[in-house]
């Protein structure tokens, strides 16, 4: 087993351009990932950072990396040929096994659309194993949404539901927060649901989703913390017993609530 504290050494190979704040690297660092993992990132002379796996294949993976301190800021300076670390993958992923066969709702906030892009790819490469798909994926203006040039082909495989909070000239699709959108999904039943984005977003959407109907312990959410060592040893991401980098970051409803904002709000919905 390769050892979980050494960095693949790897070149960046492509950088993509997806918002003003946010570009997604293409790193010649194979990995076997499974969607909804991440990856501790090393920018050398900076530090780490841990970001979602957003893609990959055999030549490489992908990440999405939104520019907001130190580490994150430099890589955004960086371009194709220069090298960086990756260790990693770490964490469990998105409960893809079990939802095969059942209905699929897929809800994404902002750049939390990241770590559910490896899902959606996985769903068009297997769309016989699943039921019905929907991708509701909310962001605050049109210019901040990522994968834009994805949605059509995307939406060949599934329903896709888009909105904004604020729009901008050109958008005429839904405006309001996720959560106004809630009421166009059609299937409630039998359905698994993956939701990722701010922490406000993904409190007020889960009481939503409970109010219709969705179980609970069928929903699954991606939780972030600080995190430093990445494999359950250092506890920088402990919280409530558990550690988000080795027990998560994707965890149940039921297990998360109690690490949300208030989180008596939304147990008062699920009791
Ligand atoms: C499991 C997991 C997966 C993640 N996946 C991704 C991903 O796919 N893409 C991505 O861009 N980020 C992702 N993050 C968040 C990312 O790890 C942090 O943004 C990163 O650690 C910041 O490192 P830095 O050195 O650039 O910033 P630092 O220098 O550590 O922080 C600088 C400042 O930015 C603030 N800050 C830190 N993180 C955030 C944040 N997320 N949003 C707003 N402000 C912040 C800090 O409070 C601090 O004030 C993920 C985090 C976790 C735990
Ligand atoms: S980051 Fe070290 S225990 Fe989770």
């Amino acid at each position: 087993m390769r050892n979980p504290y050494l960095p693949i050494v790897a070149p960046i190979v492509e950088v993509r351009e997806e918002t003003f704040d946010t570009k997604t690297f293409t790193i010649a660092a194979p990995l076997n990932f499974e969607p909804g993992q991440f990856v501790e990132l090393s920018v050398f002379g900076y530090g780490e950072a841990p970001i979602s796996i957003s893609g990959g294949d055999e030549t490489g993976i992908q990440l999405t990396i939104r520019a907001v301190g130190g580490v994150t800021r430099k890589i955004h300076n960086m371009r194709p040929g220069e090298y960086v670390g990756v260790r990693g993958p770490f964490g469990k992923g998105w409960p893809v096994e079990k939802a095969k066969g059942k209905n699929l709702l897929i809800v994404a906030g902002g750049i939390g659309l990241a770590p559910l892009k490896p899902v959606i790819e996985y769903v068009i490469k297997h769309r016989g194993e699943f039921g019905f798909v929907t991708l509701l994926y909310g962001a605050r203006k049109p210019s901040l949404m990522l994968y834009k040039d994805k949605f059509e082909e995307w939406g060949k495989y599934m329903e896709v539901l888009l909105t904004v909070d604020e729009p901008e000239p050109g958008w005429d699709g839904h405006v309001g927060v996720v959560t106004t959108l809630c009421d166009k999904i059609r299937h409630v039943a039998d359905t698994i649901t993956m939701m990722c984005g701010p922490p406000i977003m993904m409190k007020y959407t889960s009481m939503v989703l409970v109010e219709l109907g969705f179980p609970p312990s069928e929903m699954y959410l991606s939780l972030e913390r600080n995190m430093k060592c990445g494999i359950g040893i250092c506890g920088h991401c402990a919280v409530g017993g558990v550690y988000v980098c080795r027990d998560g970051p994707v965890f149940s409803l039921n297990k998360a609530v109690r690490f949300l904002e208030k989180p008596h709000e939304v147990q008062g919905v699920l009791d």
